[in-house]
């Protein structure tokens, strides 16, 4: 059987779920629903990121000791994820006792073999990235990512000798061009290995950070952050015995934002390595939000939460315009005014709109009972029932290749042509004639085999939204995956339609001012 191990970044707990942490989690969750339809046994892990300098100066600023403020925030990110109804198998804390025991095992497996060593350092160290840069990697002499300036620090610490596996990783990643994708971050990785690497400062002094996992060997010293996060990959899958490492490690596919390349494309391939466990499969490497052109910021005030998108316009919604708006890779703008265009236009129009009309001339014209449909197939009805076959097919390419945006697309075309079906074949009319009654059951017949459709399609996306339509069908999921034609039978009795997505209206918009519908203000 097919199987897949999906991951996703563990998120520091010093800042609450946003955007950007949301965008991983939808990601990842629309990959695990859709290959968990399509029968791969699928695990998907997510987690907190607990330790750290960070971390202990947001306790201290919350007046609370690391433990209860890291249970605290944890808590939080977790009752928001279900909240979202995001399907992770497990939830991973670097502060969960087996994981600490893990990461206390492969460091003293390391050390045993000959790969850490101690050493006299000095560098320049960014506290928010928790790392030391190289003068090359400061842009006017500031971290690019914090625009503030590193501190000079001198102290003893040990050394993973990173170094050591630059060209065995190298030679990996250019026979499996797909290690990294897309492409561009890829070649990132390859123009740091072509370069001499530095070895790894694996350690913090007690002195100066307590709060961290003691290295096995030398109780003076604590773990530097991400030797403890990035083994969560596999101490997530060692959990309950070596089964579902066995099992998924071979398939493990990990999502991250593209300013932790270097953490997951360099370091922890190496540390793999080092430890003598197999490489992970690919690095799926996804772009940054900004949110009406700027960088999202607490002090700008401008962060975006997930719990209120669900709140506004519905997490079904919210998870469509963030799949549909941005490329994976590249980075994504979100603006009020394409949330609002693209809900009214794919949402509450093309898809909402197609639904209740099929519905409810469905109900009008024969009190919600599926007609029968003729051995004889009109040409227009085998163009429908073909547009949805080649989406499907088109849907599966795109979501192996992490294209998203063009998934949705296809769907979104095949809808187009099932709204021109409905022009074309005009129902409305043809039921005026008793002579034509047949056919418009037929018509009608073919347009719930698109809302079926829809509710199978959509389902990794659009989850809630699915639920309904099948109940809008009074359909089992048994009922979804039977081919075109056969999902519904003559004298089945569907539902009376409901609206799926109200149209939001701007105010002070002429349509708000015309009052055509109720308005829904963000
Ligand atoms: N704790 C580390 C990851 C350790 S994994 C072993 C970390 N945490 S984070 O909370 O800072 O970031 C988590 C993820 O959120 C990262 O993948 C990051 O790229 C992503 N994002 C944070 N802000 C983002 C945007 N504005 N847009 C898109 N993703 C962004 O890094």
């Amino acid at each position: 059987m097919d199987r897949v191990y999906i991951t996703t970044p563990l998120y520091y707990v010093n800042a609450e779920p946003h955007l950007g942490s949301a965008y991983t989690m939808i990601l990842t969750d629309t990959l695990a629903r859709y290959c968990r339809a399509i029968g791969y046994e699928t695990f998907y892990l997510t987690g907190t990121d607990e330790h750290g300098d960070k971390i202990a100066q947001a306790a201290a600023s919350a007046g609370l000791e690391p433990k209860a403020f890291t249970d605290q925030i944890s808590a939080t990110f977790r009752a928001v994820w279900d909240e979202c109804g995001f399907t992770y198998d497990r939830f991973i804390r670097t502060t969960d006792d087996y994981h600490v025991r893990y990461v206390q095992e492969v460091l003293g497996k390391v050390y045993e073999s000959g790969d850490i060593y101690f050493d006299r350092y000095s560098g320049l160290y960014c506290f928010g990235c928790e790392r030391f840069y190289t003068d090359k990697e400061l842009v006017d002499g500031k971290c690019p990512d914090h625009l503030t300036e590193p501190k000079l620090i001198e102290e003893e610490n040990y050394f993973f000798k990173m170094s050591k596996y630059q060209d065995q990783l190298l030679r990996h990643i250019e026979t499996y061009p797909q290690f990294i994708r897309p492409e561009g971050y890829k070649n990132e990785v390859l123009a740091m290995l072509r370069e001499p690497i530095e070895d790894l400062c694996i350690s913090r002094p007690k002195s100066r950070l307590t709060w961290g996992i003691e290295l096995p060997f030398d109780n003076r010293y604590v773990t530097y952050v991400w030797f403890d996060a990035l083994i969560n990959y596999v101490s997530a899958l060692k959990r309950y015995g070596e089964g579902d490492f066995q099992k998924f490690w071979h398939e493990a596919q990990h999502f991250i934002g593209k300013d932790i390349v270097k953490p997951h494309g360099v370091f922890w391939p190496t540390m793999l390595l080092a430890a003598g466990l197999p490489l992970y499969k690919h690095l799926n490497v996804h772009g940054y939000w900004t949110v009406e052109g700027k960088k999202m910021s607490k002090s700008i005030g401008n962060t975006i939460s997930p719990l209120e998108m669900k709140q506004t316009i519905g997490m079904d919604a919210f998870r469509y315009f963030i799949l549909r708006e941005s490329v994976f890779g590249q980075d994504a703008d979100f603006r009020q005014e394409n949330l609002i265009a693209r809900y009214n236009a794919d949402l509450a129009n093309n898809l909402g709109n197609l639904v209740s009309r099929v519905l409810a001339m469905q109900q009008k014209y024969f009190g919600g009972i599926v007609q029968p449909l003729s051995a004889d197939w009109a040409p227009e009805d085998i163009e429908l029932r073909d547009r949805f076959v080649h989406a499907e097919n088109e849907l599966d390419g795109y979501l192996r290749e992490l294209q998203f945006h063009r998934a949705l697309e296809a769907v979104w075309s095949a809808l187009d042509s099932a709204n021109r079906y409905v022009v074309q074949t005009a129902p409305f009319t043809m039921i005026k004639d008793a002579e034509t009654k047949a056919r418009v059951g037929e018509v009608l017949h073919h347009l719930l085999e698109v809302v079926r459709t829809l509710a199978r399609v959509l389902a990794p996306f659009m989850p809630e939204t699915v639920l309904k339509l099948s109940e809008l069908l009074a359909i089992g999921e048994d009922r979804l995956n039977a081919p075109w034609g056969q999902g519904l039978v003559a004298g089945h009795k569907v539902n009376p339609p409901i609206v799926l997505f109200s149209r939001i209206i701007e105010p002070g918009t002429a349509e708000l001012k015309l009052g055509t519908t109720s308005p829904k203000v963000l």
